[in-house]
């Protein structure tokens, strides 16, 4: 093998923000494959990540909920920890990006990026809230658009007319947070001066650093123009204050990147014992290769701002970007409603972690493209490729070895044309491997698995076995087909590391590396065969979305969402309806006559509802936020012809309604003393 690599991964910061979905897991899942590829195959890689921690989403949060942003980013950080071990994601370092490595890495390169002059500050002129005294991002100001009039648009755009505009263009503008009307004040900022940068930008982003469509997107971008990036927020703000400049905060998505960096400076710290060393992977001169793991929503900051940063600070620039498309489940955006927005650890309650590796895995090409999780193709391929062909060879040929044998593998090559097809196969999926043509590298790994099947089937020791003097070839025949099997395990060891490390028990050998693809096992005594894998039951994928339904009303409130500016957005309004349209939606008053926990729901309350004539029963996700007995003989508001949904619990009847943005700040609707149940609301 050639001399070994020096490589650098990172996958992109989760926001210390929320929990981890089946969306995340698609990059951490894509980079951890190829991380543990490049170390079967003997290579020095090293996968650091972190939660990003800062900006005024987790602000708020924090505040709503009554912790400390500290507080909160670390009980966020230990779930998410949880999740990506319990899904065999292997970091060699999981940090934070508040840390003090961060603070004095993040102060480190702005000082250097002032002292080369790439700063510049001048005043800009922002809303402010007067109640909160805070200036207010684009998102959390409203008012009337300007050009078609239409009220509750934000402040940088309009969801009716599409117009896009100035904050201060909006007509009787409020904030969105307070109410209050925010008042125009002046402000120091900070800006990079991104444009300095155009002719390194365009030539670095046509150096191979990227894919072809991601060049393409990026140059339009340079085409358009370059803008002085502000990277500078005011007080109050969770993150980083900037050196000599007091009240005045790095904008989140400055310090995020960086916090890749910090995560491998705290590595060095930790584990001296590996001799790492911060310039090998990242001064100017670095001959290590360096590459970030993305989604497509994030390739500005990754592609624009961050190799900037980089070159004027001194560093040397990403080897590439390696950027992915967006998961869709069922052929569509993954949807709370539909119980399709599955979070890691709903999925992990119900499933392995190596189905979902290996669907991803099939699935995953090296462009751009969404990647569809179908959940009946889901069922249907694990099934059939890794139960039905890859573990089943080698059920179908222990047994012969450990009665005829005692468990001794002979040394023996009845095919040697079978063998030779393996050996020629490696470098191919090898290729596949390295490109994250993950989807080639399965295709082939199981066109294998049907060639090795198709040929014990041929030779049939199950009936060899009942004939005399047949007892040789059987040994031979199943000899070759377990060291097959442990071709296949070794080709898919990145994709499924439980399943080696269980078949490296049974075949009784030390973990197996890539180079030893090319030496059989002859003379070997196997260990007694355990199955190794076991079959998805179609039911349990019901039942997964059942409990992500349950998830959802648990956090039906107007739960608040992030945008990828790292600021928090609340829920767009909706389109306008006619009239119409709202009378269909029949509203009625209804008293509720029972509230009870639901045994097996952490969030839900069973209520009974008087709603006049007749009793309904509803499943509400507000247990965190009500003591049951509290509630009874309360009056709410309740949708009576909301089609009515099967839960894991019982039937949900129609919905009652909460505001509130969950957890313990949940506040139910209700009517004054005096409006009767079964009353319409109008
Ligand atoms: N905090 C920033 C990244 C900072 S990196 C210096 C962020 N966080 S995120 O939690 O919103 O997303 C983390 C990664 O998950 C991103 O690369 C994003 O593209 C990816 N995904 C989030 N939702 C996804 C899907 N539904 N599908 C595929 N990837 C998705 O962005
Ligand atoms: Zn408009």
């Amino acid at each position: 093998m050639s001399e070994s690599r020096k490589i650098l991964v990172t996958s992109a910061l989760p926001y210390a923000n929320g929990s981890i979905h089946l969306g995340h897991m698609l990059e951490y899942i894509q980079t951890d494959i190829w991380v543990r590829f490049q170390k079967l195959r003997g290579n020095q890689c090293i996968y650091v990540c972190a939660d990003d921690a800062h900006g005024s989403a987790i602000m708020l949060r924090a505040e709503r909920e009554n912790i400390t942003p500290q507080q909160l980013i670390d009980a966020v950080r230990a779930e998410h920890m949880a999740d990506f071990a319990d899904f065999l994601v292997e970091f060699d370092n999981y940090y934070s990006t508040h840390s003090e490595e961060n603070r004095a890495l993040a102060s480190l390169i702005y000082t250097k990026l002032r002292d080369a002059g790439h700063i510049a500050t001048r005043a800009i002129t922002q809303y402010f809230d007067p109640d909160k005294q805070m200036f207010l991002a684009d998102r959390f100001i409203k008012g009337t658009c300007p050009k078609c009039g239409t009220a509750d648009q934000y402040g940088d755009n309009c969801e009716k007319c599409g117009a896009t505009y100035d904050p201060t263009d909006l007509i009787d503008p409020k904030s969105a947070i307070s109410g209050a009307t925010p008042v125009l004040k002046e402000s120091q900022h900070f800006f990079f001066k991104l444009p300095e940068f155009d002719a390194m930008l365009k030539t670095w982003t046509r150096s191979g650093a990227l894919q072809e469509s991601v060049a393409n997107k990026i140059a339009e971008w340079l085409d358009a123009g370059l803008q002085e990036w502000d990277i500078s927020r005011d007080a109050p703000y969770f993150g980083f204050e900037i050196p000599d400049a007091p009240g005045k905060y790095f904008y989140v998505w400055l310090d995020a990147p960086i916090g890749y960096m910090a995560s491998f400076q705290n590595l060095i710290t930790n584990q001296p014992e590996l001799g790492l060393e911060f310039e090998a992977f990242w001064g100017k001169d670095s001959t290590a290769e360096l590459y970030h793991f993305i989604g497509k929503d994030i390739v500005n900051f990754h592609a624009l701002f961050w190799p900037a940063m980089l070159e004027g600070a001194g560093y040397r620039k990403p080897t590439a970007l390696n950027v992915h498309g967006y998961l869709t489940v069922n052929g569509q955006k993954m949807s709370k409603s539909r119980g399709t927005f599955v979070k890691a650890r709903t999925y992990l309650d119900h499933f392995s972690p190596e189905y979902l590796r290996y669907y991803y895995a099939a699935k995953l090409g090296r462009g751009v493209d969404d990647l569809d999780l179908n959940l009946e193709d889901f069922i249907q391929k694990v099934n059939s490729d890794l139960v039905g062909k890859v573990v089943n060879i080698a059920s179908r040929c222990a047994g012969f070895i450990h009665k005829g044998n005692d468990g001794l593998l002979i040394d023996a090559n009845p095919a040697p044309e079978l063998w030779e097809s393996f050996q020629r196969a490696s470098p191919s999926i090898a290729d596949a491997y390295e490109n994250r043509d993950f989807a080639r590298a399965m295709r082939e790994i199981m066109a294998l698995a049907d060639q090795a099947n198709a040929w014990i089937a041929e030779k049939a020791p199950w009936a060899l076995a009942k004939q005399e003097g047949k007892q040789d070839e059987v040994q031979a025949v199943c000899a070759l087909g377990i060291n097959l099997f442990r071709q296949l395990v070794i080709f898919l060891k990145p994709v499924l590391p439980n399943l080696a490390t269980a078949a490296e028990r049974f075949l009784n050998v030390t973990p197996l590396r890539w180079e030893d693809l090319l030496t059989p096992l002859a003379n070997h005594r196997l260990n007694p065969f355990t199955p190794l894998m076991t079959r998805i039951e179609a039911s349990k994928i019901e039942t997964m979305i059942e409990a992500s339904k349950e998830d959802l009303a648990a956090a039906s409130t107007t739960e608040p969402q992030h945008s990828n500016n790292g600021e928090l957005t609340k829920e767009p309004v909706a389109e306008t309806i006619d009239f119409e349209t709202f009378s269909a939606v029949d509203l009625r008053i209804a008293r509720i006559v029972k509230a009870e926990a639901v045994a097996g729901a952490d969030k839900l309350l069973q209520l009974t509802l008087d709603i006049g004539d007749e009793l309904r029963n509803v499943f509400s996700g507000i247990k965190s936020a009500y003591d049951p007995a509290s509630l009874e003989g309360r009056l709410t508001l309740y949708v009576a012809n909301l089609a009515p949904r099967k839960m894991r619990f019982g039937v949900s009847e129609g919905m009652v309604l909460a505001a509130g943005p969950g957890g313990q700040e949940i506040y139910l609707l209700s009517p004054d003393s005096g409006a009767i149940p079964g009353q319409r609301v109008k």
